[in-house]
């Protein structure tokens, strides 16, 4: 834990923050882990409004695991997100501002968002489309997204998003595995200049998707496509028929109803379907825009992340539009047309509150160090980080040349898993050490567990569990077996306790600072990826014999992705051969989950029960050549295969 600087809230953030005083924080605190339930019902009473109110507040078992919030309770995430705000006051107010690839901006209004999201849910109605059906969305940084996902939640669908850099084969795994009955996608997508043809990539993927009956496609890059019969559709036209009606009352789940899959990776190589529910999650996802972003009426809030991952569910979508925000969002990349992309938008816009990854801030920070000086970036209050740790430079650059020494850096820890922000340090109150991600937010009882589950000293690493139900949490996986994954995958290593995969200590003064993953997970520019993923994929190129896949440090990405390859007998390794290698990757995950090196190796250093072990290809990974600090390496078959690996590393 490294010595660290303090830095107290700037006077204009405290003032007229909606905490401003670390003694309101920590009674708020208190409140809510001495009696969660009390604390939660009132939140839920005050936060979301209810067709009819809940039986149970909370059912709980982490040995199970089972937990379900507001049991009994009815309600809808779309009419809260929309209809209770363009039924009042903010009728004529921004819900959505869209800043496309080339720098147009469309505005939409709470009440043009509601019109439109009854509309295609009455689209989507007529063409077969109901309660707990699964329909996958597979686009891009368009408003028809945010469309498309409402409209699900209106009539009590369950979306899941497939981030839209992932290629068909990663599209069709997860409608697979969903029973996806529908698809909305796009013609074809715009990032940086360039054209992803996603309405191709969705055909290839339906062709062996059988559950999937309909396509509706959005026409975003006027890209000619292929429109099967009976099957395709545009939205364009669906949404104009004069058949569809403006209005559609919402379908009144339970709360305890799913309201998303979301597919992210663990331990092993098949990505896994979170299930979020609909109360609990909208109400974590509203509580923490509300406090951790500090947003008020008139602000315009700025989040850079793709909706394809759970930041972008809760932090553009649900949280701001739950509380009545005006989310902008943005088609584009930072870097395109130049590094001064974000800032401009933000001058642009008068952004008040900016959230974006480490990855992002260290590129720009390289690339263009005094860019933000050349914008007028004085409407910034508050600057979010979130998906990895961020380390003192980025902060010490983000607070000082970005937010000029007068904004607060929030640093918040949370996952997929958790739906929403566990543990970040508040705007207005908070001390700010740089790197940490601070204390926990209301509701969240985090304890460090040591590897034999007795608690951690302080000042101690050990793996970050928590030991109490919050609203948003994941409820469960999608698909069989659910309680025998969720214990594999999250309650079963600390009996008890939801283990989150992360290692991290607490200070003298409560704070946490995250320390990465301890599982086989690693986490590219803030993306979250499994080695055995990513091995899969290696595996199934025909050269390929076997592979194993760490992460290691890299300067921009947080980690880069380290493949060790051993090829077919009679196979010769060459750089064409890599590079195919690398575009099999590409094709069979996506882009994100290419290797930074593919390093070619005779045999993997495997103990004689047949483990890869580990921890020496990341330490060589790593830069390592000294194997002293390697530990005992008798257990393994064929020792010397540690000097070839280490005398082939390619350089860096
Ligand atoms: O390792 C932690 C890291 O990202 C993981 C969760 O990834 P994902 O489910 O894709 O969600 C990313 C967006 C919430 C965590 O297990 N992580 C996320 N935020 C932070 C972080 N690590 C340190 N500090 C953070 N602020």
């Amino acid at each position: 834990m490294p010595e660290s600087k303090v830095y107290l809230p700037h006077e204009r953030v405290t003032r007229g923050a909606r905490i401003n005083s670390i003694a309101e924080y920590q009674a708020m605190y208190e409140e809510s882990v001495n009696d969660p339930e009390g604390f939660w019902a009132a939140q839920a009473e005050e936060m979301l409004e209810w067709k009819e109110k809940w039986d149970t507040t909370l059912e709980w078992d982490f040995e199970k695991p089972h937990v379900a919030w507001f049991k009994g309770g009815l309600t809808n995430a779309s009419y809260n997100c929309l209809d209770r705000h363009a039924n009042g006051p903010r009728r004529n107010k921004a819900a959505i501002i869209w800043e496309s690839d080339s720098g147009r901006s469309k505005v939409y209004t709470y009440q043009s968002l509601l019109t439109k999201v009854c509309r295609f849910a009455n689209v989507l109605k007529d063409h077969g489309i109901k309660k707990g059906d699964v329909v996958a969305i597979f686009m891009p940084m368009v408003p028809e997204v945010v469309t498309a996902m409402l409209a699900c939640a209106r009539i009590g669908a369950i979306h899941t998003v497939v981030f839209s850099g992932f290629s068909a084969q990663a599209l069709r795994d997860r409608m697979q595995d969903s029973g996806a009955k529908a698809v909305i996608t796009v013609d074809a997508g715009k990032r940086g200049g360039r054209v992803i043809p996603l309405k191709a990539m969705a055909d290839e993927a339906m062709l062996e998707c059988p559950t999937v009956k309909k396509c509706i496609v959005v026409s975003h890059s006027r890209a000619t496509v292929d429109m099967q019969p009976e099957r395709d559709f545009y939205y364009h036209e669906e949404t104009r028929r004069r058949d569809i009606s403006n209005d559609c009352e919402p379908e009144w789940v339970d709360a305890e109803h799913p309201l998303f899959i979301l597919y992210t990776s663990g331990s092993t190589g098949k990505p896994k379907g979170v299930v979020h529910t609909t109360a609990g999650y909208l109400l974590g996802t509203a509580l923490t825009t509300k406090y951790v972003f500090d947003i008020h009426d008139e602000d315009i809030y700025f989040c850079s992340a793709d909706v394809g991952w759970i930041t972008g569910h809760s932090y553009i979508v649900y949280g701001p539009l739950a509380i009545g925000a005006t989310s902008l969002m943005f088609e584009g990349i930072p870097t395109y047309p130049n590094p001064g992309r974000f800032w401009e938008i933000c001058e642009k816009h008068g952004v008040n509150q900016f959230y974006t990854a480490p990855t992002a801030i260290r590129s720009l920070m390289k690339s263009a160090p005094d860019a933000p000086n050349e914008y007028d970036l004085s409407c910034l209050r508050i600057l979010g980080s979130v998906g990895e740790p961020i380390n003192p430079e980025a902060w010490q650059w983000y607070y000082d040349v970005v937010g000029k020494g007068k904004c607060s850096v929030c640093d918040t820890w949370w996952q997929t898993e958790s739906g929403a922000h566990m543990i970040s340090n508040l705007p207005g109150c908070t001390p700010m050490k740089p790197g940490s991600a601070s204390l926990p937010f209301f509701g969240v009882q985090p304890v460090i567990l040591r590897e034999d589950k007795t608690p951690a000293d302080i000042g101690e690493e050990g793996r970050l569990c928590i030991k109490f139900p919050w609203p948003s949490m994941l409820r469960r996986m999608w698909g069989e077996d659910s309680e025998k994954r969720m214990m594999d995958n999250y309650f079963g290593q600390f009996p008890g306790h939801y283990f989150s995969g992360d290692g991290a200590v607490c200070d003298e003064d409560g704070f946490y600072w995250l320390k990465g993953r301890v599982d086989d997970v690693i986490n590219v520019s803030g993306h979250r990826m499994s080695t055995a993923e990513v091995e899969a994929a290696l595996n199934s190129y025909g050269d390929v014999a076997e592979s194993a896949v760490v992460g290691y440090p890299h300067e921009i990405k947080g980690e880069g992705i380290y493949a060790y390859v051993v090829l077919n007998d009679g196979v010769e390794a060459s750089d064409d051969l890599r590079k195919m290698i690398i575009g099999h990757v590409r094709k069979d995950i996506g882009p994100i989950a290419a290797p930074d090196f593919v390093h070619f190796v005779p045999d993997l250093p495997k103990t004689r029960s047949g483990k890869i072990m580990r921890r020496i290809v990341r330490k060589i990974a790593a830069g390592e050549t000294d194997k002293e600090g390697f530990g005992d390496l008798s257990t393994l078959v064929d020792p010397s295969i540690v000097d070839t690996i280490i005398e082939t590393r390619p350089n860096q």
